[in-house]
């Protein structure tokens, strides 16, 4: 059987996909790398790989030949690091989000084009068991047609943005909650199938953690328009008090509505069918496929994670796109870069560039 040799940078992501690609019969983990010392330390471990196929220095792990790099770093470097992979042969699988900046992302794109190499971006709540389901519903119709989506995703992690034990500052910093946007939009653009066409943001405030750059922004806005004319309402914060941590979506359209509970996945959500019942009815809003083993569960979050490995390795093997293509994972990162400058104007509807 014919092995992609994976490599996989930055330890904390790449823990749960190591696993995963470790537990893959078609996959051989050949390197790893992570530019601190200690967490390299740790992933060696983890991975039981020699030091041979252990790295600093990302250079070096090029050059130890994977075909395929999975990308667990900081949205600040996965443009350069995406290039520099595609540029050395090879395919890339990236967390999320694809960029930082339109700039990046249309760099990433360019590199496709110019070594023909696949990327994917691994937007795993797209995987989530419910998600599926919620799609098959919307397009065969049951839904009506669908005018209006609302997401949030409400997770404090203020220590991940600014360490006020040592004073040090990570890189969750740069991150302004707006531009963390493809948990909440990538499953309704899925569902959907549409694109944001222009988007309007709001939010500047930094109460919580004042250090914390734009990162800490307490709380931001957006509103979206869609190619198809539908309006899409995100919420994001990643300092203000919530517990538990959530995720919300909602989806409204001509004939009825899907939502998740306002306290989480876990709990039931809602669906009503104009037609099918007299008021709406609670319903499961699970994350993981439940024919799936349980080793399927090891990228930690239900099954999706697996199934998005399964799902990338079956396009590089038909040489068909990807799911989450370079376009595609475009469409679920840049309209909230759009949406955030556009909260730094004090709010003002901003085009979403279209890079198909
Ligand atoms: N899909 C999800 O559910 C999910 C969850 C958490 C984080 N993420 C994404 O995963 C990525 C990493 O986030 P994290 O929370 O693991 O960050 P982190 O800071 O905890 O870990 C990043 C690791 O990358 C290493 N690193 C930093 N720069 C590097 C470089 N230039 N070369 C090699 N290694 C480098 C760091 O030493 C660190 O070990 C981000 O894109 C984030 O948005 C996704």
């Amino acid at each position: 059987m014919r092995k992609w040799r994976v490599g996989l940078v930055g330890i904390g992501r790449g823990s749960g996909y190591g696993r995963l690609f470790a537990e893959e019969p078609r996959c051989e983990i050949v390197a790893c790398c992570d530019a601190s010392e200690e967490a390299l330390a740790r992933f060696q471990r983890e991975l039981e790989l020699p030091d041979s196929q252990c790295f600093t220095r990302y250079d070096d792990f090029l050059a130890a030949g994977p075909e395929i790099v999975f990308l667990g770093t900081p949205i600040p470097v996965h443009a350069d690091q995406t290039v520099a992979a595609m540029e050395a042969g090879c395919h890339v699988l990236s967390e999320v989000t694809a960029a930082s900046t339109l700039a990046d992302c249309q760099r990433i794109i360019d590199a496709v084009h110019r070594t023909g190499r696949t990327y994917m971006m691994a937007e795993n709540c797209i995987y989530w068991h419910f998600v599926s389901q919620w799609k098959e519903w919307v397009q065969s119709g049951r839904l009506g047609t669908i005018v209006h989506a609302e997401c949030e995703y409400l997770h404090p992690i203020p220590s991940l943005i600014f360490d006020r034990e040592t004073g040090k500052a990570r890189w969750r910093t740069q991150r302004a909650p707006l531009h963390y946007c493809s948990h909440s939009l990538g499953p309704i653009l899925e569902i959907t199938g549409d694109r944001i066409t222009r988007a309007f943001g709001l939010g500047n405030s930094r109460h919580v953690l004042p250090e914390g750059g734009i990162g800490a922004i307490d709380m931001q806005v957006a509103l979206f328009e869609t190619a198809s004319g539908m309006t899409i309402k995100l919420l994001r914060t990643s300092v203000l008090p919530r517990r538990p941590n959530i995720h919300f979506y909602s989806l409204h359209g001509t004939k009825g509505y899907v939502e998740t509970d306002r306290g989480g996945l876990k709990g039931p959500g809602r669906l009503y069918v104009e037609g099918e019942m007299e008021s709406d009815q609670a319903i499961e809003t699970p994350l993981s496929d439940p024919s799936l083993p349980e080793s399927a569960h090891a990228g930690g979050h239900g099954t999706a994670e697996y199934i998005l490995i399964q799902d990338f390795l079956a396009a590089l093997e038909r040489g068909t796109k990807p799911r989450i293509d370079e376009i595609r994972a475009m469409e679920m990162t840049a309209p909230g870069i759009v949406a955030h400058e556009s909260a730094m104007r004090g709010g003002a509807w901003l085009e979403v560039p279209s890079f198909a």
